[in-house]
């Protein structure tokens, strides 16, 4: 797309997230690329007239890239609200690539390892049978399957995100923070669940190097590596700078949560490393989110 169009605009939906904010930051200066960055006031992506009107009727003309970086992230939530994550995860996908289709525009869409069941043992690649335990994932694959409906759709899964906004990284930072002030209990970290953490940065990078690779259907990203919650845990308290800070380790079974856990998350990237993109290690990418101006590590007096 890039190549064809040397002066390309780009639309972002969802800009207010993890992910949006680094595609935002991704694209933003650079020559020949117009950016419009919506976040979830400027741009619900539920609502067909308005997606409509924000793809038909740009200013300036309708997008060559559409980046849907919105979803109902919150796992738990979506299993006692299914309906609005039908709505954003499965539905919207399908009103962006209705859009998409009518005005030739490239869709990007996000999706997860949550599409498969976690009883893998090696990486996962893009066609292994997909098997979602709950309503996320659920909603997440029936999204997938309306985007790639959009002639020349991208659909990238990622995995354990984490950036500027919300995510275990900074609740386990400022779980550290409040025990060694007094005001909290020990951590207690899962161990028993595998995956590909990765830098919302480092994601948004990718993506963009996917789409200027004119990569189409569906692939895996994620920083490289595997690790478990409790390795996340772990890397993070020491970067803190405590190390004597014990990290607990528990079984999935002691923390009940109302949305299953995959067990098993890795992604397999070869496919995203065979169209030249590839991201650094997940160790790498915890390093980049503690360095970034949105690091936890920057709020006065520590993470707290
Ligand atoms: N986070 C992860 O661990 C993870 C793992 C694998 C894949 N992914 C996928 O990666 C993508 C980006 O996730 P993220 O980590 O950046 O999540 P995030 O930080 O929760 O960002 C999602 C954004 O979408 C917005 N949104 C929700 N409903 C919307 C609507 N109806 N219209 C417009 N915007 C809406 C949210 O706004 P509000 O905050 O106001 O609701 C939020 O700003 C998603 O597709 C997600 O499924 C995430």
């Amino acid at each position: 797309v890039v190549g064809r169009f040397p002066d390309t605009r780009w639309l972002v939906t969802g800009a207010g997230g993890q992910l949006g904010r680094c595609l935002c930051d991704s694209l933003r200066g650079i020559p020949g690329r117009a950016l419009d960055a919506r976040d979830r006031s400027e741009l619900d992506v539920t609502d067909a007239e308005a997606v409509r009107r924000a793809v038909e009727r740009a200013p300036g003309g309708p997008p060559h890239v559409v980046i849907n970086a919105a979803a109902m992230t919150q796992v738990d939530l979506c299993e006692s609200e299914p309906e609005r994550a039908e709505r954003v995860n499965a539905r919207a996908p399908g009103l962006l690539a209705g859009v998409c289709k009518a005005v030739g525009a490239k869709l990007v869409h996000v999706s997860t390892d949550y599409v498969f069941d976690g009883a893998g043992s090696r990486p996962y690649r893009e066609h292994d049978a997909t098997a979602p335990r709950s309503v996320y994932g659920r909603t997440k694959l029936e999204g997938e399957h309306r985007a790639l409906t959009a002639p020349g759709a991208l659909v990238v899964r990622s995995a354990w995100v984490f950036g500027p906004g919300r995510n275990f990284v900074r609740t386990i930072l400022e779980a550290a923070h409040r025990h060694l002030a007094g005001a909290g209990p020990g951590l207690r970290v899962v161990d028993d669940q595998h995956g590909s953490p990765t830098y919302a940065g480092h994601l948004a990078a990718g993506l963009v190097a996917l789409v200027e690779q004119e990569a189409a259907g569906l692939y895996h990203l994620a920083n490289s590596g595997a690790a478990t919650w409790w390795d996340v845990a772990r890397a993070a308290v020491d970067a803190w700078g405590h190390p004597e800070l014990p990290v607990e380790k528990v079984r999935t079974e002691d923390v009940p949560r109302p949305a299953p856990r995959p067990a098993w998350s890795v992604l397999d990237v070869r496919k995203a490393e065979r169209a030249g993109v590839s991201l650094p290690s997940w160790r790498e990418g915890l390093r980049a989110y503690l360095d970034s101006a949105a690091s936890p590590l920057r709020r006065a007096g520590g993470p707290g």
